[in-house]
């Protein structure tokens, strides 16, 4: 059935309704659709533009549709031009005449509008919810391995010793700040367009109010022209899965490089990992590339979306349709990744010995060697350069600098004595690192707290 047949005396191409229907993809929605038809309805009757009988006729027959379809009794067939129009079409299949008033006061452009709200919110509650519990997986590792030593790097070059803990806690903070977007976005977004009808709102007393309240909205947008043709939430949404992505994806290239037989700092576990067809030895991080893959499909749906918005006069067009699937699959996969990643993290095995035997070598306590020439009274710019001669030196041996003897420490410079051994071990290069946000074991442990009651609280 059409919801619009009276004024045509043509049937419409079937190309054309194939080409403009959007029935396979906003069924997705078929429960905000009739979650946002009940509160309408309710606040017809409350108005009195439909009496309480009708309203009760209504969510009756609204109510049955949506079992119908969960339980499979009732298929959402193709021949209808989307799922507003399914869900009217059979609701006056099912009640008669009382159905026929569902959409007084009505388009489908706000119907649209409010669909795709009830369903994003959803959505980003949701996603919010599983990086929380990302967080709480990054966390049990931050705390489970504040003294476990590895190198840190700079340009992929090992550059100073850190602890697990240290490392984990920086994607602890990158994914704590996505929540906060996500967060920010349901604040903005959170307002409902039902009532504002085609474009120029309605001539029915309608409570905006209400409605609003009834589907849980802070309350009504104040601008009917805008409610129908807003779609900068789902850009923000795009733009924040995208940074999400983006996190994700550097945390699986450490993985996967991490996971390589040259560094062997993690074994990721059977269940998380894939084999070759060819090759028996091969256990590969597929889970972590495709995860690092998918990141494309994300924010393929940012510059989609920014893209099909570009100079759209207001108020409602079609071309606004586009902004589903798109945005669809970019939630799928993103909250996929997500959940797929936490599995990974969580079962992954840490191989602590190869990471510290890896932050030993490299020089990785140079500028802490630096340090301590410099804590006895050597300008930093000298010690530089004299750790600079040493390192030289041990890479001409092929030593590293706690295999150097205090003679030939002495040789270089006189200042070195015997607690230049101490001052360099890993342990100490850590342990001295106590700034806010550095490794250092009372850093770490200020911070842990904060992480903890962070997700107590939030
Ligand atoms: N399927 C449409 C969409 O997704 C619903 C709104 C249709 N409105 C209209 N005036 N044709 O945007």
């Amino acid at each position: 059935m059409k919801l619009w047949g009276g004024r045509f005396t043509k049937e419409t191409n079937q190309l054309v309704h194939n080409f403009n229907a959007s029935l396979s993809f906003d069924q997705k929605f078929f429960q905000e659709d009739i979650d946002g038809s009940i509160a309408h309805v309710t606040m017809l009757a409350k108005q009195g533009i439909l009496t309480d009988e009708e309203r009760d006729t209504i969510i009756q027959g609204l109510e049955g549709i949506c079992q119908d379809i969960k339980s499979g009794a009732l298929e959402i067939t193709e021949e209808h031009e989307d799922i507003h129009s399914f869900v009217e079409a059979n609701l006056i299949e099912r009640v008669g005449d009382a159905g026929k008033k569902l959409h007084t006061g009505r388009s489908r452009n706000d119907q649209v509008a409010l669909d795709m709200k009830l369903y994003t919110r959803r959505e980003v509650q949701e996603m919010d919810r599983l990086l929380k519990e990302l967080l709480e997986s990054l966390l049990c590792i931050m705390k489970e391995h504040t003294d476990t030593i590895m190198p840190g790097f700079t340009h992929l070059q090992k550059a100073q010793p850190i602890t697990l803990a240290h490392h984990m806690g920086a994607y602890f903070e990158m994914f704590r700040r996505d929540r906060s977007r996500l967060q920010d976005i349901f604040k903005r977004m959170n307002y409902c367009p039902l009532g504002s009808g085609a474009l120029a709102g309605t001539t029915y007393p309608l409570d905006r109010d209400y409605t609003a309240s009834l589907l849980d909205f802070y309350g009504p947008t104040l601008n009917s022209m805008d409610s129908v043709s807003d779609r900068d939430y789902l850009i923000e949404l795009s733009s924040a899965m995208s940074i999400i992505m983006m996190h994700l994806s550097r945390f699986c290239e450490e993985i996967i490089i991490w996971n390589t037989n040259e560094y062997q700092f993690i074994e990721i576990d059977d269940s998380y990992s894939t084999g070759s067809s060819i090759m028996p030895q091969k256990k590969n991080p597929d889970i972590a590339e495709l995860v690092r893959g998918k990141t494309g499909r994300v924010y393929g749906s940012l510059i989609s979306l920014l893209t099909t918005m570009k100079g759209l006069s207001l108020a409602y067009n079609k071309d606004m349709q586009e902004d589903k699937e798109f945005i669809f699959d970019a939630i799928d996969t993103t909250k996929g990744c997500i959940v797929l990643f936490r599995g990974m993290l969580d079962t992954l095995t840490f191989k602590k010995d190869n990471m510290r035997a890896s932050a030993e070598g490299g020089f990785t306590n140079a500028t802490d060697a630096a340090d301590y020439l410099v804590n006895h009274g050597v300008p930093f710019r000298d010690a530089h350069g004299i750790i600079g001669q040493l390192v030289l030196y041990c890479i001409d041996k092929n030593i590293s600098l706690k295999d150097m003897s205090l003679e030939e420490y002495k040789a270089i410079s006189p200042v070195f004595e015997e607690d230049i051994y101490d001052a360099i071990s890993m342990e100490t290069c850590v342990a001295k690192r106590n700034t806010v946000g550095a490794p250092g074991p009372e850093a770490m442990g200020q911070v842990i707290e904060i992480c903890e009651k962070y997700l107590r609280e939030d």
